[in-house]
């Protein structure tokens, strides 16, 4: 595969229409055949999921890219996510994400400058190297620097699907835990290990030491990094409430994302993976409230209105991940037509040393997952 050769310009797809689009992937997939496969993670849009050779949540993804074979991993997802299938796969195996503005706003709100400056910082409110005293655990959804950040002191990476054993490997290893960047998966994962949520403090990178005291810093158990999704953070216990009066009979599930008050109110919480399980096993005319992306909530709905099922979205208004949404046909098609061509275009490469430390934090979290 040549990577200097020159490819098709983008420009030459971006205004196909998407039918002719979704021709020109479904000839360069049958060219490709297994050299190449596509993974999507659930929150992408239709006209593309319907191309996935696997689909899954940021775990199962994660799994996928280290098990296969094909020479081209074509990542519809986000960025940290190609980044996962590139630091898992074999060296000569290519990760490759269709656009490369497909970023994660969470995963943006903790840089690495930031997460060094705030290890320093509790270093000396601790009055101790953290690395004796904390574990740093990053959920997957961060760039592979801050894994690598936590891969080389003792700590690990986690995913929606994992976290609470995660947090129990954490403990035996140190007496508390530094959590980035979702503030609301680890304060639900603190609760649920029944830590006391007084605890439990909010890091602010905005503020010197987080905006905490060194008496609240010395006490926590659990220290959290001010971070959130912006889809997630649009849901609200009220949402909850008007359902339930309307479906007395119906059950509502949650992605961790989501605020506290928002799972608790919740029967159910877990990661998308969970969340499609759970609906497709439920039985016909079963009625649901789903608190996650939007494409997901659709997808399942009209999966479930053929048997019955009432699949409801949590939102007021659409909210989707517009990051994901940016992996289109054209995106998709580009990249595809390219490699049939023999063009890698926006190969996703982590480079050493931090591929080995990441590695080193995406490893602890699948051996004990
Ligand atoms: P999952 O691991 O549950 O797929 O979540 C990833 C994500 O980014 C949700 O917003
Ligand atoms: Fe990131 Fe939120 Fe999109 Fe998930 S839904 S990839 S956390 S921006």
């Amino acid at each position: 595969m040549d990577s200097v050769k020159k490819g098709v310009a983008f420009s030459e797809f971006a205004g196909l229409n998407d039918e002719a689009c979704l021709a020109q992937i479904a000839a360069a997939k049958r060219a490709l055949g297994r050299r190449a496969v596509v993974l999507c993670h659930h929150y992408q849009r239709p006209d593309v999921y319907r191309f996935a050779d696997y689909t899954g949540d940021s775990l199962r993804l994660a799994r996928l890219a280290a098990e296969t074979e094909a020479e081209f991993i074509v990542f519809c997802g986000v960025h940290f996510m190609a980044e996962v299938a590139d630091l898992l796969s074999r060296p000569e195996q290519v990760a490759i994400l269709p656009d490369l503005a497909a970023g994660c706003s969470m995963a943006d709100m903790a840089s690495l400058p930031e997460v060094q400056r705030a290890w320093r910082e509790l270093g000396e409110a601790l009055g101790e190297e953290p690395e004796q005293l904390v574990v740093p655990i990053t959920y997957v959804n961060s760039a592979a620097d801050v894994k690598a950040f936590c891969g080389a002191r003792g700590g690990i990476v986690c995913t929606s699907s994992n976290a609470a054993k995660v947090f129990d490997w954490a403990f035996q290893q140190r007496e508390r835990v530094f959590f980035f960047p979702d503030e609301h998966l680890g304060r639900w994962t603190a609760y649920r290990r029944g830590i006391d949520l007084e605890r439990v403090r909010v890091w602010d990178p905005s503020q010197p030491l987080g905006g905490l005291s060194r008496a609240e810093v010395q006490s926590a158990e659990v220290l959290l990094w001010k971070g959130y999704c912006s889809v997630h953070q649009m849901f609200v216990p009220q949402q909850i409430d008007r359902w339930r009066a309307k479906f007395p009979d119906g059950q509502v599930i949650a992605h961790p994302e989501c605020a506290l008050e928002v799972c608790l109110k919740a029967d159910w919480v877990g990661s998308t993976e969970f969340i499609q399980e759970t609906i497709r096993k439920a039985p016909p005319g079963s009625k649901w409230l789903v608190g996650t992306e939007w494409n997901l909530v659709t997808r399942l709905a009209e999966e479930g209105a053929r048997e019955g099922k009432v699949v409801h979205f949590m939102g007021g208004v659409m909210c989707m991940c517009s990051t994901m949404q940016r992996i289109d046909p054209q995106h998709l098609a580009w990249t595809l037509v390219n490699l049939r061509e023999g063009v890698v275009v926006n190969r996703i490469e982590v480079p050493e040393p931090t591929a080995s430390w990441a590695r080193v934090a995406l490893e602890r979290m699948l051996v004990i997952s």
